[in-house]
């Protein structure tokens, strides 16, 4: 993986050499507060050390029971659903894989009735074993199971916790569990059991991906001159402190959608403290050129643009014609225009002063995946260590995850006592 900042030198908010020069001395320390953190296996930490300590063999064994199914359908929300959706729409496969992670209905209804329930394993994920929307969702579907005259014993898998609802419902059902992993948040989970059923059920290396991971972790050194990971969260955090408080990630892969949504999460909910925190915005190149690219090059200049692409991928030729104007065309390939879709925007946005970072993998395949997604953790809590934010908590999620439950009976929390005063006052 390659990252090149060289597009965020002189530009408003900027950097300069020197900046770097001065931040390296930081990055140093905050990678030696990291490395004790993983050697300590500490909470949040620990994720880091998921690429040796995730064991595939068990998660092979947990998923090899269900013979090769149609569709996969995973239960699960937030940091339990994003990282194997990233994995999932990222890389081929005969299996289709499905998320229910929201409880609109409509979208429930829809997904369900077009669902091969008879070929489908269920996955039903949840660190905590109580979040109220997997839960429901997932009675939801056993039910539908049910009606379809389908065994849904024999066709869900679950993910959790020691404790928690799930846990009991498990071991009331006798149903397959894999173990989420202590010190391990659900937005740096993608490495663990969390994100790795799906993909070891559709058939993918699963081990690849942990060797892809490795690869990050052995990068980690004490310079962000040396470390791709760190150049990016070092990078990010020093325009932040200047005044880029949003981060535009822009892969220009459509396989790499979802790992925007994946990124947005993990940067969000982790460095969102304090008053401080980045706002990650998603976009698609080149489509999102031809709109939020306006705002991104004439906007407030409050902004950094991450553009991210393989640099392999398959050509799909242009064929040739001799309509007037169009001849340029024939001749190259659909990657040779995206490629140059890329550079296009990456020059126009330096044109404009708009800091923009390049992040390259190599191709889109499992080992590259596992390297981009562990390097993008490592530099989350790279930003956290300078921003000093409590990267691995999310009150805010809880605040409202307990509130919801509250409301429905589910507990006694204040948080529902807040939000039942302010019905009242309606
Ligand atoms: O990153 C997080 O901690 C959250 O996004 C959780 O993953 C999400 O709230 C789901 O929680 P759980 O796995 O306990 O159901």
């Amino acid at each position: 993986m390659n990252v090149d900042l060289g597009n965020a030198l002189e530009t408003t908010p900027g950097l300069t050499e020197e900046t770097l020069e001065r931040l390296d001395s930081r990055v140093e320390a905050a990678h030696h507060r990291i490395a004790t953190g993983m050697a300590n296996d500490e909470f949040g930490y620990a994720a880091l050390n998921l690429p040796e300590t995730t064991d595939p063999e068990a998660i092979r064994a947990a998923t090899d029971r269900f013979d090769r199914p149609e569709a996969v359908l995973t239960v699960g929300i937030g940091g339990s659903a994003l990282g194997a959706a990233t994995l999932a729409n990222a890389l081929e496969s005969d299996v289709d894989a499905h998320f229910l992670d929201n409880v609109d209905p409509d979208a429930v209804d829809a997904l369900l009735a077009d669902l091969p329930l008879e070929d489908t394993v269920v996955n039903v994920v949840s660190k905590s074993g109580t979040t109220a929307e997997t839960l429901a969702n997932f009675l939801v579907v056993r039910e539908a199971m049910a009606d379809a005259g389908v065994d849904w014993t024999e066709r869900t898998l679950v993910t959790t916790g020691q404790a928690g609802n799930l846990r009991a419902l498990a071991d009331e059902h006798d149903l397959p569990a894999i173990d989420v992993p202590d010190g391990v948040p659900g937005r740096f989970s993608v490495l663990s059991t969390v994100g790795l059923a799906v993909p070891a059920l559709q058939g993918h290396d699963i081990e690849a991906v942990l060797a892809g991971g490795r690869d990050g972790m052995e990068s980690l050194s004490e310079s962000l001159f040396e470390t791709p990971a760190y150049a990016y969260g070092a990078a990010t955090y020093a325009l932040a402190e200047r005044g880029a408080l949003t981060n535009a990630v822009m892969p220009y892969a459509e396989s790499l959608e979802t790992f925007a949504e994946w990124f947005a999460q993990l940067w969000a909910e982790s460095l969102g403290k304090d008053g401080l925190g980045q706002t990650p915005a998603r976009a698609l190149g080149a489509t999102d050129q031809h709109s939020q690219l306006q705002l991104y090059r004439a906007g407030p200049p409050d902004k950094l643009v991450s553009l991210i692409r393989p640099t392999e991928r398959s050509a799909t030729p242009i064929p040739e014609t001799d309509l007037d104007g169009l001849a340029y065309l024939g001749g190259s390939s659909l990657a040779d225009l995206l490629d140059a879709e890329f550079e296009a925007t990456e020059a126009s946005l330096a044109a404009a002063g708009v800091p923009n970072l390049r992040v390259e993998i190599d191709r889109v395949d499992e080992r590259s995946l596992g390297e981009l997604l562990y390097a993008m953790e490592a530099a989350c809590v790279l930003y956290g260590e300078l921003a000093s934010v409590s990267t691995f908590t999310q009150p805010a999620v809880e605040w409202g995850k307990k509130a919801a439950r509250g409301l429905l009976g589910g507990g006694d929390f204040e948080e529902a006592d807040a939000v039942a005063d302010k019905r009242e006052l309606r």
